[in-house]
């Protein structure tokens, strides 16, 4: 394990014990993936709604050609039905113009804006790689507010439902998943979900509940992401909090000060996703979310994929610095040099890893 003296002068739990003491083996794994989500669940992000939904997606608009004519973009209304009733928001894909029968990749960005492309989704470089894109956008899904009426808040709230903003997200993406699993142009060995800062977390929580994506790429996800939360630097659990109190479940505030008490740290949820593959992009000015701490959390993390005889993270004995890039493992992580933000440098990196 790279680090390794860093990850105990941190005091970071065991990932490959179980809360009852248990060793985990190759053999349980899948026992211990569960748990990881369980303890996430009820320590930070809370629970999805236990049920089954059925989604139809309805044309928004006439499927476009776009991207030059390499490309065809279709707006899609999609529509989830459940016990509480229907919720519907949009969804965007833009698919590679291909031959009939022929099936690409497909990476779903939950999004900061509805504008497509968009600062965060150079759509045309992502098609020129052979790429489909599909977009959400996160406050059509729920308020990135402290209020629990919109969107799907509204439909199932807490305190009925023990969520919080961060899982409705995650949860939306899952939906549009079943609904991908619907379509015979994708191939779904290769669909990834991808998210950047508070969105980045979101990535990773729905990669952990939802193994249907088999890649996961988290951006500058920092802190209640892929940071290791003990002994961090830039944000923590008090500010985090304090800001952003409906990312989490109240009970996450009680570890505010109290980091050391945690049952669980970050590496948790990156290695929920093991052994699919995960990459962890950061930015070296990023303080807030602490790259240092970020590439601790994949160094820990990486023991599940080995545990699994897969090529975890490979990576360094020291901290990265700018211009590292160790993803050639099924865990990767990288540094780009300057600040937060989700560049086209990141998303060729998360494509390089795709497209190996
Ligand atoms: C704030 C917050 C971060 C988050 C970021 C973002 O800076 O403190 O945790 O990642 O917003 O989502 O842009």
């Amino acid at each position: 394990m790279y680090l390794k003296e860093e990850l105990e002068r941190r005091g970071v739990p065991a990932l490959l014990k179980f809360e009852d003491g248990r060793e985990v083996t190759a053999d349980n794994w899948e026992e211990r993936r569960l748990e990881l989500v369980d303890i996430l669940s009820r320590e930070e992000y809370g629970y999805m709604p236990d049920e089954k939904f059925k989604v139809s997606a309805a044309e928004a608009a006439k499927p476009a050609r776009d991207c030059a004519g390499k490309a065809v973009t279709e707006r899609l209304t999609l529509t989830v039905s459940g016990s509480k009733g229907d919720f519907s928001f949009p969804l965007l894909i833009c698919t590679p113009a291909k031959k009939p029968g022929s099936k690409c990749p497909l990476v779903l960005l939950i999004n900061f804006r509805p504008d497509f492309p968009d600062k965060y989704l150079p759509a045309e470089e992502i098609i020129d790689r052979g790429v489909g894109v599909a977009m959400i956008y996160y406050n059509d899904i729920a308020l990135d507010k402290n209020e629990w009426e919109s969107g799907i808040a509204g439909i199932y709230p807490r305190p009925e439902y023990s969520w919080s903003k961060i899982t409705m997200w995650a949860w939306a993406a899952s939906r549009c998943m079943d609904y991908f699993e619907t379509r015979n142009d994708i191939d779904f060995e290769r669909i990834g979900v991808a998210g950047h800062s508070r969105l980045g977390k979101t990535a990773l929580w729905c990669g952990a509940n939802d193994t249907r994506f088999k890649y996961v790429f988290a951006n500058n996800s920092g802190c209640s992401g892929d940071a290791i939360t003990r002994c961090k630097r830039g944000e923590t659990v008090e500010i985090i909090y304090r800001a952003f109190p409906f990312w989490f479940v109240p009970k996450y505030n009680e570890y505010a000060g109290r980091e050391q008490d945690m049952p669980f740290d970050q590496h948790f949820v990156v290695a929920a996703s093991a052994p699919r593959v995960v990459v962890c992009g950061a930015a070296e000015e990023d303080i807030w979310a602490d790259p240092e701490s970020q590439y601790l959390s994949c160094c820990a993390a990486s023991q599940a994929w080995e545990l699994l005889g897969e090529k975890g993270l490979i990576g360094v004995d020291r901290y990265p610095e700018p211009g590292d890039i160790f993803t050639k493992g099924k865990l990767g992580f990288f540094m780009r040099p300057h600040a937060h933000y989700f560049s086209r440098y990141d998303w060729n990196r998360y494509l390089d890893r795709l497209l190996i």
